[in-house]
């Protein structure tokens, strides 16, 4: 596996592989990598000729008083992971290769209304900052395929969004979420729980799993579903800062017997650790 932190390098290497018509794969990620993310790059491998993955803690996406400077970062560990999945490049970029102008200034992409609800509202400037430093990363690598965990499914929505809008040449694939046996979804901050506290965590799950059976089961309000969700999380000393069906295209609230196309999301905390979680009702 070839290692990058120049933006030059990297993009000679991926021009070369474009020009021998290779297909590129591109899975960026913040690093401290898991079974999640290798599944991300197994996914590319299967469908590109060239994987590429990005390992870089995106400043602009922690707001004040988040864990951007906590954030765990294991390169070392992170190199030997992506390399056993086959991954043929790593880019490690620091921050000024990303934000030649410096993080935050410069130009920034924000995706109106679908980046401002849900987490947007809870975390305002989170997905300027994912949508800001995607963007760059796709020119820099110019990939055909970039792989998105559903894991992260209002994410996967903004980057889609963004794809189209700015009309960049490259298919998005969508990732299942892969999640420890007790049902929390793998995440690099898990590792912030002891062990009673990811027990306490799997409520989330089985909650998110609760919700979609009430919503198909006896046609119950859907704010009458949320409220008793929020409390099944707080029972079990979690604190919920949203738990919602929504419409799986755009977030939107469903109609009252829409039975397709529906995702359940929960983000709560547990101690210092926010965590988020969501299942598609017809995946
Ligand atoms: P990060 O949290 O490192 O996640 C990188 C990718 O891995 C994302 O697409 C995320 O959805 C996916 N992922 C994480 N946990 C997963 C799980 N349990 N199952 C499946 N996929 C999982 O998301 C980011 O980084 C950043 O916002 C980024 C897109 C890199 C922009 O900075």
């Amino acid at each position: 596996m070839q290692l990058f932190s120049k933006a030059d390098e990297l993009r000679a290497w991926a021009g070369e592989r474009r020009q021998r018509k290779q297909r590129i794969g591109f899975v960026p990620t913040m690093g401290n990598l898991h079974a999640g993310h290798h599944s991300l790059i197994d996914l590319a491998r299967e469908r590109c000729d060239a994987v590429v993955a990005s390992v870089f803690v995106n400043p602009t996406q922690f707001g004040a008083g988040e864990d951007f400077a906590r954030y765990p970062r294991t390169p070392d560990a992170d190199a030997k992971g992506l390399e056993a999945h086959g991954c043929d490049a790593l880019f490690l970029p620091e921050v000024d290769a990303i934000y030649p102008f410096g993080a935050g200034e410069g130009v920034r992409v924000r995706v109106a209304q679908l980046g401002e609800i849900l987490e947007g509202a809870s975390r305002p400037g989170h997905f300027d900052g994912v949508a800001t430093v995607v963007a760059k990363l796709f020119n820099l690598v110019q990939p055909d395929l970039a792989v998105f965990g559903s894991k992260d499914f209002q994410q996967l929505l903004v980057v889609r969004r963004m794809t189209v809008d700015l009309a960049f040449p490259i298919a998005i694939l969508g990732a299942p979420i892969i999640r420890e046996p007790n049902g929390l979804a793998m995440s690099s901050r898990n590792q912030f729980l002891d062990a009673r506290q990811r027990e306490q965590a799997s409520v989330i799950h089985r909650t998110l799993l609760w919700m979609r059976d009430r919503w198909h089961g006896d046609g119950r309000p859907l704010a009458e579903i949320e409220s008793e969700a929020r409390d099944r999380l707080g029972e079990s000393g979690l604190l919920p800062d949203y738990a919602v069906i929504r419409r799986s295209e755009d977030l939107a609230e469903p109609a009252p017997r829409q039975s397709t196309g529906l995702v359940a999301l929960i983000a709560a905390r547990l101690g210092s650790v926010r965590l988020i979680d969501n299942l598609q009702f017809d995946d």
